[in-house]
């Protein structure tokens, strides 16, 4: 696939070394929480948190300052550390808390890492140079440093060959927050009539990392933060993908709307996004009655079948 950086022997990479023990640390303590089984608390109307978040975040934030001092450090458990570091780590210590809450197994733990030349004003954005994404449950790690390719357990991986939409599998998620105003239900509609369907696994860093390694052909969501997508980026640019906003822009970390494929359907799936914003081409879906007659004609044909048969 072109655009996808040569693999790097190992011994080059810099910081997935490091990075790749700290994430496997904060993984084998999730899987000890996850076993056990933890409370639930809700930091919003149905935001879950949980101890596993708080004492990952914790081990990774001890671990980071002890193999790279010099770096800051931005958590979703509220981690803000040397900020004005040249060097940043965006945390998510468990992305996937309510799957992890409810015993379903499919959650990680993603850092990735900003480099911020002196002089960036707060609001500018980085580059992002590594990312880590460690999933504890099946002892898969993806790592990618920005020209020195993507991995997964150490072997280079690479985006899928799916040319069209018609043929992807995609992936999304909806907020934890605010649900009732995400428009992304009907998107999840569109997309599962238009694709080989839609997966909603629950944690968007594995979803990218996925995207990454060829599983999913693509992945969008509304509103994810820094600790979300940073390393997951980082992984779909090393394998040869593509990440923008909805429209084609340039995707930044601040970026509410991300947008990753495996580039051969990104243009197809831009101008869905721009069909959809217009309201062009939606497929009409039937309403509650409408249903109930199609399914009461459906359980006649049932009845039909069985008696003649
Ligand atoms: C969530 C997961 C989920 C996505 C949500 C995120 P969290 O992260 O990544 O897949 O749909 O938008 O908030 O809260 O489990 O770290
Ligand atoms: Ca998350
Ligand atoms: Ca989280």
């Amino acid at each position: 696939m072109s655009g996808a950086s040569q693999p790097a022997s190992s011994s080059d990479l810099v910081f997935v070394p490091n990075a790749a023990r700290v994430a496997r640390e904060a993984g084998a303590l999730l899987r000890e929480y996850f076993a056990q089984g933890v409370e639930t608390e809700y930091k919003g109307d149905v935001d879950l948190v949980t101890v596993a978040d708080r004492s990952a975040e914790k081990l990774i934030r001890t671990r980071l300052a002890e193999v790279f001092p010099e770096h800051g450090v931005y958590g979703e458990e509220g981690t803000r550390e040397r900020l004005q570091a040249e060097f940043r780590w965006y945390v998510d210590p468990l992305d996937g808390t309510t799957n992890f809450a409810h015993g379903f197994p499919q959650f990680a733990v993603s850092m990735g890492l900003e480099q911020r030349p002196a002089g960036l004003k707060p609001e500018e954005a980085g580059t992002l140079v590594a990312g880590v994404i460690y999933d504890p449950m099946r002892d898969e790690l993806f790592t990618a440093e920005r020209g020195r390719g993507a991995r997964l357990d150490g072997k280079p991986i690479r985006v899928s060959s799916t040319p069209n939409l018609a043929e992807a599998l995609l992936a999304t998620g909806f907020p934890s927050r605010k649900r009732h105003s995400s428009p992304n239900i009907h998107f999840y509609q569109e997309f599962t009539l238009r694709s080989h369907g839609v997966r909603r696994a629950g944690s968007a860093a594995l979803d990218l990392a996925y995207v990454a390694c060829g599983r999913l052909d693509g992945f969008w969501e509304f509103h994810l933060n820094p600790w979300d997508t940073a390393a997951g980026i980082l992984l779909i640019e090393e394998a040869g993908g593509r990440v923008t906003d909805f429209a084609g822009g340039h995707f930044r970390l601040a970026s509410d709307e991300v947008l990753a494929s495996n580039g051969l359907i990104h243009q197809e799936l831009i101008g869905f996004f721009e069909d959809m914003f217009a309201g062009r081409g939606l497929a009409p879906i039937p309403t509650p009655e409408e249903f109930a007659k199609i399914r009461e004609q459906g359980n006649k044909g049932t009845r039909e079948r069985a008696g003649a048969g």
